[in-house]
């Protein structure tokens, strides 16, 4: 045991910007609404997504690890960014009208920030969820008045799939199908907006490890990032039993099986730039939890289970090298997941 309180640790903190006067700052600039997002919004609420704060993981390791809280969000997650980027750019570029139904497919967090998007802009919205999803996430949706299609648990090729449930309802009902998981704004919102705050964060950058799913998130970070400093490590985390790993590598698919929401997928989708990353982690669903559970009680950090997934790896890299600085990319809160605590 030692004396040292963590905190000491994060005040002479190399990478990121966790000391009190750089959060106040930070703070705000939030509060002024200064943080040069790329969408012009001046809805009150709308503002309050993006830029998003980061602090120092406080465990005494070798490497920094600098977490970036993007349950500060709204709605609690980096998908609010997505679903006020796509919807702006799709209303841009014509391909969304104001009285257009709004049609999303989400297994979780993209249906809050959809639900919240929606509200403020104006639109109707229907989401349609596997029925397993965590009244938790369906509350947002119900609670920001959106419709609520609760889909069963089928083959992706089923046509009662919840992504499939979407397509048809958007072609019955002249909506607009906004499709994270094939839609190239998903990936391109990131890269407008999350890799350029996040590169304007730190300091020094070594490493970003990120979960993916539609990997969105992770191909907009790392294009930017890596146009910035090439040298930057791009590391994705998949689960264990899940296909972007062994797209990546060009292995054989396994059958998809994980518990963390959020994380992995059945196979690869066009929102996967492989192009821009170095490499994907694989990691089982008792670690994630594990590491999500330590972050809560041994540092105060409420994560989400993905981010416990990405936690692990990090830590991983920070107890190899004492000149990293790694971002994790916390994709939401554990307070989304109290039940698995
Ligand atoms: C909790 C959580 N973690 C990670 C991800 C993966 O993010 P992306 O789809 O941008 O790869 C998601 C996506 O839904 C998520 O909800």
């Amino acid at each position: 045991m030692t004396d040292q309180h963590p905190l000491d640790d994060v005040d002479q903190a190399g990478g990121c910007m966790v000391t009190a006067e750089a959060m106040q700052e930070y703070r705000n600039r939030k509060r002024n609404g200064d943080s040069t997002p790329p969408y012009d919004v001046e809805d009150p609420i709308l503002s309050l997504i993006g830029n998003t704060p980061i602090v120092q993981y406080p465990e005494d390791l070798p490497g920094d690890v600098c977490v970036k809280l993007e349950k500060e969000n709204p709605t609690g997650s980096m998908k609010d960014r997505i679903a006020l980027g796509m919807i702006l750019e799709m209303e841009e570029s014509e391909e969304l009208a104001k009285d257009d139904l709004v049609v999303e497919a989400s297994s979780g967090n993209t249906a809050g920030g959809v639900a919240l998007v929606t509200n403020r802009l104006g639109y109707d919205s229907v989401i349609t969820t596997p029925e397993t999803t965590s009244n938790q996430k369906i509350g947002y949706v119900e609670a920001l008045g959106s419709e609520l299609v609760a889909c069963p648990i089928v083959d992706s090729a089923h046509e009662d799939h919840y992504r499939n449930t979407a397509e048809s309802i958007a072609a019955k009902r002249d909506g607009v199908f906004l499709n994270q998981y094939h839609n190239q704004l998903n990936p391109r919102v990131h890269e407008k907006w999350t890799g350029p705050e996040l590169w304007a964060q730190m300091d020094e950058l070594t490493h970003i490890v990120c979960p993916m799913g539609t990997g969105g998130t992770l191909s907009g970070i790392g294009k930017y990032v890596k146009e910035q400093d090439e040298s930057v490590d791009i590391v994705g985390v998949d689960a264990e039993e899940s296909n972007i790993s062994t797209a990546f590598y060009g292995d054989d698919p396994v059958e998809y099986n994980t518990e963390i929401e959020g994380l992995g997928k059945g196979s690869e989708t066009p929102t996967m730039w492989f192009d821009y990353i170095d490499r994907v982690a694989s990691v089982d669903d008792e670690t994630a939890i594990t590491w999500t559970k330590k972050a809560a009680r041994g540092h105060g950090l409420l994560i989400g289970t993905s981010s416990g997934a990405a936690l692990s790896v990090a830590r991983e890299i920070a107890m190899e090298n004492e000149n990293a600085t790694i971002a994790l990319i916390a994709c939401d809160g554990g307070e989304q997941y109290f039940d698995t605590f």
